[in-house]
């Protein structure tokens, strides 16, 4: 008895499905026009191998790249593989890096560890500081300059118009790391970005269930070369990771306009808590970038993140977050549930207490990634946790 040939596989519907389907094949037959493309282009633009590029993978780069106001979007395996493929790109043995000190701790051991290896040149600049920048883009002549827009968890911004602009006087491209801020909050592309990494992982997907990057660029050449290494780097998104970032950004304008609203109002009022030294946010008046650098950078929403300063420094602060019933102790940002971190014992724990004051980082110092449980909830949250906390001291 002969079986059909492989039953399903051709199955179409006449209309088009509401959602993308899920293209969990990592291979596609191959016609004329794959193997123009292949002989072509080296195969960009046909889907004929999901290392190269998947429809459903690419349903979740356009849906980004329509928020980011970009031409071009590209996913990647993780945020971490969109910063080093991106990095690995721009950069030649010989050239420099201008870079700012304040970036997400595994980029900061790529930085500092892995590009050297290869010939690097490697400047630090405080991200606030934008006369620094402009000095060292004018002196050291950079190939690539790389920031955050937000640091994290001081939550300071990078003045991305007039480090730009530096950049851009001596030939450079700007590469800014938009995770924390998201395109809801700021396009850096529009305000002179060449390239715009997220990790979509975070805020973009939103549920805290896959890891993923993506790029961002309006130049096409450029997009290109990062794409060819992406293929040769093996950093491609799985397709069911895809469909789940392409689910997660349904949701993220409404997710994003809630928790940084939720955020903004905590940041107003867990500020008259008694045990509260102080809370960070560039929405507030007392933040060192509020009325200068936020207007232009961040104009209308200032984020999700929060970041409290607590009396009684990181033990306290251990003590209070070990206390939290609403949110959850955890590292990471940008899900639906509120998560809470120290700086001191997770992302800057490598570093002595002298180097964290050194770079703005406080005893005490609890980052809240604000998620939808509610302003009220979260408030309460923390006050009972912090009574708690001074129960058990
Ligand atoms: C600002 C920032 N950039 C990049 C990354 C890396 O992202 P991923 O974990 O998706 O590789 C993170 C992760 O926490 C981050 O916070």
């Amino acid at each position: 008895m002969s079986l059909p040939h492989r039953p399903g596989r051709t199955y179409t519907s006449r209309t088009f499905p509401v959602v993308p389907p899920i293209y969990q094949s990592t291979t596609f037959e191959l016609d004329d026009a794959a193997y123009e493309d292949i002989q072509g282009t080296g195969g960009l633009h046909e889907t004929w191998y999901s290392r190269f590029s998947n429809p459903t993978v690419q349903a979740a780069a356009d849906t980004v790249a329509a928020h980011a106001g970009a031409r071009h979007g590209m996913m990647t395996s993780s945020g971490m593989a969109a910063i080093a493929t991106t990095l690995v790109t721009l950069l030649r043995g010989g050239d420099t890096l201008v870079a700012s000190k304040q970036v997400y701790g595994d980029t900061n051991d790529l930085i500092e560890r892995d590009l050297p290896r290869f010939g690097i040149e490697v400047i630090r600049i405080d991200a606030w500081d934008s006369e620094a920048w402009r000095d060292a883009i004018e002196t050291h002549r950079p190939t690539v300059v790389y920031g955050e827009t937000l640091s994290n968890p001081q939550l300071r911004l990078m003045d991305i118009p007039t480090v730009a602009e530096a950049a851009h006087a001596v030939g450079a491209k700007l590469v800014v790391d938009n995770t924390f801020a998201t395109p809801f909050c700021t396009r850096p592309l529009s305000i002179g970005a060449d390239v715009t990494i997220d990790s979509a992982t975070k805020f973009l997907s939103g549920h805290s269930d896959v890891i993923a990057g993506v790029v961002c660029t309006d130049d096409t050449e450029l997009l290109e070369e990062i794409q060819r290494r992406m293929i040769t780097f093996g950093g491609s998104l799985d397709p069911h990771a895809g469909y789940l970032v392409w689910r997660g950004l349904q949701t993220f304008e409404v997710r994003l306009r809630e928790a940084c609203r939720t955020a903004r109002g905590l940041a107003e009022t867990l500020v008259d808590e008694t045990g509260v030294l102080g809370v960070v946010y560039p929405g507030r008046d007392d933040h060192p970038d509020a009325a200068s650098v936020a207007p232009r950078v961040m104009p209308e929403a200032r984020g999700a993140m929060v970041t409290l300063v607590l009396d009684g420094g990181d033990e306290r602060a251990l003590e209070v977050i070990r206390n939290l019933r609403v949110a959850t102790e955890a590292t990471s940002l940008g899900g639906v549930e509120t998560l809470a971190s120290l700086p001191f014992n997770s992302s800057h724990f490598n570093m002595s207490s002298e180097e964290r004051l050194a770079a703005g980082i406080l005893p005490g110092m609890l980052r809240l990634s604000v998620g939808l449980e509610g302003e009220d909830r979260i408030r309460e949250d923390v006050r009972q946790a912090m009574k708690a906390a001074d129960g058990a001291g």
